[in-house]
């Protein structure tokens, strides 16, 4: 029985922060007791005094390797989970992507036959509909029997991920019925569409004009009408990379009301801005996503928000495109930009700095990074906690460390850092996952390979 003990630390969960060692054995967490009351022996121990102990991070939303806008996410399950490790990320849940024309099954191959034997960390998937019809309906049970609890369904981007309302509450009745969660992409597509047309016609094409046509209005309007369509298909609803306030305002009202409705934001959209797409040149084409970075005054209402438990997640929505040769895809039309940022890497340091502001607490920091990711996806407590029984993926965090986030240091694969020299107070000092050392003091010692494919239960949060 291999046995690892991290001893003097201070043990944090979304629950409680209490100082503690903790016990490893055989990969799972076996023990946690007072500091120095037990004399257990250990192949392994590691000093965390001075230094946090927490459940290594949960990110569930990520795009590796991913076909879109003409081209393909950079990160693949090899170098993404690498670089999700460095960050303190030890388990993903990635967009398996059904194409339009073919099965909801020959896309999960594919993003299986991607991941296994790749991954540094363990994976699970959701399953993009971008299809839905009776074949497709009657697919969805057995998605669900393999572990694949969550759909997701886009009212933006027609023509390439789009459903119509009549198919969106297919596909929520459908998930409903079976006990899945529907994740929605909230903007209206056709309107923006219009909006876009209208804009380029009027000579409109650097990056800056993409935050404009895609309206905050526009966000809280395909908001408000996800939550109606899943009150009526009586459905559970979680709705991705929330960004404007007034999307924001939708969810809360709709959890005013009591109903199961749930909204994850991401570090790009507490930290950058639309001052970030308006940087000179093309500059701000590193910055296009959707939905889009808003005007600085947004964040204080999503940090608001997740005070308020009205937003429950933060991922990351890692969806990479190297400025050179694919962000520039759309010089002369914003359009054409590749949207997606980078982001797996830093999502526990950058949260860590809300901390160290006063933003959020210790236990919150958690709970948004690791706990509700993991019991919103079924992943419950195998992942997301320290506790007897889970899995032992433990990150001894320095709070006390000062870095500076670059694309000369990070460990993505692209060629530039969303955050270019923001300085944070807070780095990973060793990684593990199920027991096995990823990462220590910046000796990368993860493999692909490690990782395996975690079946998922359904959502633990309703
Ligand atoms: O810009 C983004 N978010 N790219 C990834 C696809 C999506 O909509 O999540
Ligand atoms: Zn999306
Ligand atoms: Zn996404």
């Amino acid at each position: 029985m291999a046995r690892t003990l991290i001893t003097g630390g201070l043990v944090i969960t979304a629950a409680e922060e209490t100082p503690a060692d903790v016990l490893v054995e055989d990969g799972r967490v076996a023990a946690l007791a007072l500091p120095g009351s037990q004399r257990w022996s250990a192949d392994r121990v590691f000093d965390a005094s001075g230094k946090y102990v927490v459940p290594g991070g949960v990110d569930a939303h990520t795009h590796l390797e991913m076909p879109f806008g003409g081209t393909r996410a950079s990160d693949t399950f090899t170098t993404g989970t690498r670089a999700a490790a460095w960050g303190g990320t030890t388990t993903i849940v990635d967009f398996a992507v059904q194409s339009r024309g073919s099965a909801l099954r020959a896309g999960l191959d594919e993003w299986h036959a991607k991941a296994d034997g790749n991954c540094a960390i363990d994976y699970a998937f959701h399953m993009i509909v971008s299809d839905v019809n009776e074949a497709v309906l009657r697919e969805m049970p057995g998605l669900v029997g393999e572990g694949v609890t969550s759909f997701k369904l886009f009212m933006a981007y027609p023509g390439v991920f789009y459903s119509d309302d009549g198919q969106i509450l297919r596909a929520m009745q459908q998930a409903a019925e079976l006990g899945a969660l529907t994740m929605v992409h909230a903007e209206n597509g056709p309107a923006i569409d219009v909006l876009v047309e209208q804009a380029l016609a009027r000579g409109e094409t650097d990056p800056r004009h993409h935050g404009e046509v895609r309206r905050a209005l526009l966000e809280a309007e395909a908001t408000h009408r996800a939550v109606q369509l899943a009150r009526v298909a009586g459905a559970p609803l979680y709705v991705v990379h929330v960004s404007a306030r007034e999307a924001l305002a939708e969810l809360a009202a709709a959890r005013d009301l009591g109903l199961p409705v749930f909204g994850e934001t991401c570090p790009q959209y507490l930290f950058l801005s639309t001052d970030n797409l308006a940087e000179p040149g093309f500059e701000g084409a590193k910055y296009v996503c959707s939905t889009p970075l808003r005007p600085r005054d947004h964040q204080d209402a999503l940090w608001r928000g997740l005070r308020t438990d009205d937003l429950q997640v933060v991922s990351t929505d890692h969806c990479p495109f190297c400025f050179a040769g694919q962000k520039e895809l759309g010089r002369g039309d914003f359009s054409k930009i590749p949207n997606g940022l980078p982001g797996i890497e830093h999502r526990m340091d950058l949260l860590h700095q809300a901390v160290v502001e006063g933003r959020i607490s210790r236990r919150r920091w958690i709970e948004l990074a690791c706990a509700a990711p993991a019991r919103m996806f079924g992943l419950h407590p195998r992942k997301g906690t320290i506790a007897p029984g889970s899995d032992a993926d433990l990150v001894i965090y320095d709070p006390h460390a000062v870095q500076t986030l670059s694309a000369a240091t990070h460990h993505m694969n692209v060629d530039y850092s969303a955050y270019e020299g923001r300085t944070v107070t807070g780095r990973v000092e060793t990684v593990l996952s199920r027991g096995e050392v990823v990462l220590d003091r910046g000796d990368y010692l993860g493999r692909p390979g490690h990782g395996t494919f975690l079946p998922r239960s359904t959502c633990q949060y309703l």
